[in-house]
């Protein structure tokens, strides 16, 4: 695990974009797991700067994210589709089959996770993983608790996890109950994984990484067993 501590979020989102860089100009085809939330905006920023430059295209790449709400529409101005057509997808040359999200208005939940799944590994599985970080460890939105084996699955979210989420849903809509996410063995098996936290309340959780035991009580702990992980930090 390599930790690398920066003194700016704009720091902190190039170093994350030079990463991405380096593996589209590698290996144009390469399968991408992407985050959301408020840690990986400025990181879409730069990547959509190099992609404007000429200097990674995106037209041979696949995307998958880690996670979408149940009950939300993609169209919906609080999905993880919308958050990724307005951050990335609308500004860059992916092919729109290309890219992959959980549907969070499947019909048969289970089924839909299954198919995400499949979709993986019909892909040959994730080059390079983005990952943020909950204040309780989660990563995707594997909630303390969540098994290390578990595939893409549906979770309720934890009440710390709507909390900090309600910042992004207009006054008077509520968080979803529940959320469809990669699981913990679906991100464990990208072959490398970069973490970006920034702020002074994360600080505490990036401690318990350090210190901490490997453990289901704390997600983001399973990173510890993984043979190419960078955590990209700053406060
Ligand atoms: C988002 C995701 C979550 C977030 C985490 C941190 O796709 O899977 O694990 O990365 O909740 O969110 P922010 O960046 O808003 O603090």
């Amino acid at each position: 695990m390599t930790w690398l501590e920066v003194k700016t979020y704009e720091e902190m989102s190039k170093m994350a974009a030079t990463i991405f860089e380096k593996q589209l100009r590698e290996k144009p085809h390469s399968v991408l797991g992407l985050a959301t939330g408020g840690t990986p905006i400025g990181f879409y920023k730069e990547l959509v700067q190099c992609y404007i430059k000429g200097d990674i295209s995106f037209e041979e790449a696949s995307t998958f994210n880690l996670d979408e709400y149940v009950g939300v529409g993609s169209e919906e101005a609080t999905s993880y589709h919308k958050y990724m057509q307005e951050h990335l997808f609308n500004h860059v040359n992916i092919p729109r089959e290309n890219v992959y999200l959980p549907d969070g208005l499947a019909t048969n939940l289970e089924k839909e996770c299954a198919r995400y799944e499949q979709q993986i590994e019909q892909k040959g599985g994730i080059d390079l993983q983005l990952l943020g970080i909950g204040v309780n460890g989660h990563i995707g939105f594997n909630e303390p608790g969540t098994s290390f084996q578990s595939r893409t699955h549906v979770v309720e979210l934890a009440d710390k996890t709507k909390q900090d989420n309600a910042k992004y849903f207009p006054e008077g809509k509520s968080v979803p109950e529940l959320a469809i996410t990669m699981g913990i063995e679906t991100i464990m098996m990208a072959k490398q994984i970069v973490l970006l936290a920034f702020g002074e309340n994360k600080i505490e959780t990036l401690n318990r990484i350090k210190e901490q035991g490997i453990s289901e009580d704390f997600p983001a702990s399973c990173l510890k067993k993984h043979p190419h992980v960078t955590i990209i930090y700053g406060s």
